[in-house]
């Protein structure tokens, strides 16, 4: 899609992400009921910090540039992001609700960038350090978020009925490494998978992980506020990335259920690679007012039938509006 010019909404300046036009959300405006709703209950676990984000609270902002890197890539699809470098508009966040969330404890954590190219083509990227999802169907997850709320035992409980659930829980504490990172030491998965499009207009489901290729040691003394500083040790001593690598589907993979891992061997190519160039706090910096909604796509990418893209399109739609009507 096309960038639109920055514009001004009270006191605040939007970028053109937050006024994004043809993301699913805008689309199906009549499903906001439900992401009204479902927004509520995340702030009933998480809590609410007034004009801040409702998960994924804790965060600062960073720009930099998103490069190619193996044009392989240009056989599936005919994106401008694969093809020339453009300047990028990101974000790195604890998830949960914490604004205060400890930096010196292992968490979930996310990336999320706006990709804008040199013809105004613009792209999001919001990825997270999940294998795979929880749940397949919203609702699903949106039951899970409540049952997080109301303890251990519900969870348990809910797990109970639901082998989704079982899946992710069992995977999940079997292979997660806790070590302590950085943000620039953390891998990121794409979890929901998308399609790329050639110029013959040919298909091709995919998932990506963006995968640290930079300086990515802990370089500065920790301590419940030192992310910051650290990726900034880091781009004074070296450069911060991550290689976006790209795994093309099997045949018997499913493109629309983010509950299930893509197993055994895939076809893989680093396709391009995201650079730090400096980072600022979100009162500073660009992001805040940014809907990082990952159905904003370039030419060249498409969404799949995942019902997870779309209640995510909603829901980050309603918060952009919540967010920023509270900072008025
Ligand atoms: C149905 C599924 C999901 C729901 C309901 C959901 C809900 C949310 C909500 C409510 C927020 C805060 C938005 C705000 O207050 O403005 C958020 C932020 C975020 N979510 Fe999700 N999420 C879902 C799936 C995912 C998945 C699959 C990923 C990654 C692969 C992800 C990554 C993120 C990230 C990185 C942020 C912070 C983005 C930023 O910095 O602005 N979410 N999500």
């Amino acid at each position: 899609m096309t960038k639109v010019s920055t514009v001004t909404i009270g006191a605040l300046a939007l970028t053109a992400s937050a006024l994004a036009q043809t993301s699913i959300a805008q689309a199906q405006s009549t499903e906001h009921n439900t992401a009204e709703k479902d927004y509520r209950v995340f702030e009933k676990t998480f809590g609410a910090t007034k004009g801040k984000r409702r998960n994924h609270t804790k965060g600062f902002c960073f720009v930099g540039e998103f490069a190619p890197v193996d044009n392989a890539i240009l056989a599936y699809s005919n994106s401008p992001i694969f093809s020339s470098t453009s300047e990028v508009n990101g974000r790195v966040s604890h998830k949960g609700g914490k604004n205060l969330s400890p930096d010196d404890k292992f968490g979930d954590r996310g990336l999320a960038f706006e990709i804008t190219t040199p013809d105004g083509d613009y792209h999001i990227i919001n990825v997270n350090t999940e294998d795979f999802f929880p749940a397949s169907k919203p609702a699903d997850f949106i039951d899970l978020v409540r049952a997080l709320g109301e303890g251990g035992e519900a969870v348990k409980a809910l797990a109970a009925g639901r082998p989704e659930l079982q899946a992710y829980l069992a995977h999940h504490k079997k292979n997660r490494d806790t070590t302590l990172r950085p943000y620039e030491g953390t891998q990121f998965n794409s979890v929901n998978a998308f399609y790329l499009v050639n110029e013959s207009g040919d298909r091709t489901a995919i998932r990506w992980s963006m995968v640290p290729s930079g300086s990515q040691g802990i370089v500065v003394e920790t301590n419940s506020d030192f992310l910051m500083d650290n990726m900034n040790a880091n781009l004074t001593n070296g450069t911060v990335s991550w290689d976006m690598v790209v795994t093309i589907a099997n045949d018997n993979d499913d493109p629309n259920n983010a509950a299930i891992r893509w197993e055994g061997e895939h076809t893989r190519i680093t396709a391009t690679r995201l650079t730090v160039t400096s980072t600022s706090t979100e009162a500073d910096g660009e992001c805040d007012a940014v809907n990082f909604d990952p159905t904003v796509l370039s030419d060249g990418f498409v969404v799949t039938d995942d019902p997870i893209l779309e209640a995510r399109s909603q829901i980050y739609a309603h918060g952009i509006g919540v967010r920023l009507s509270e900072k008025e």
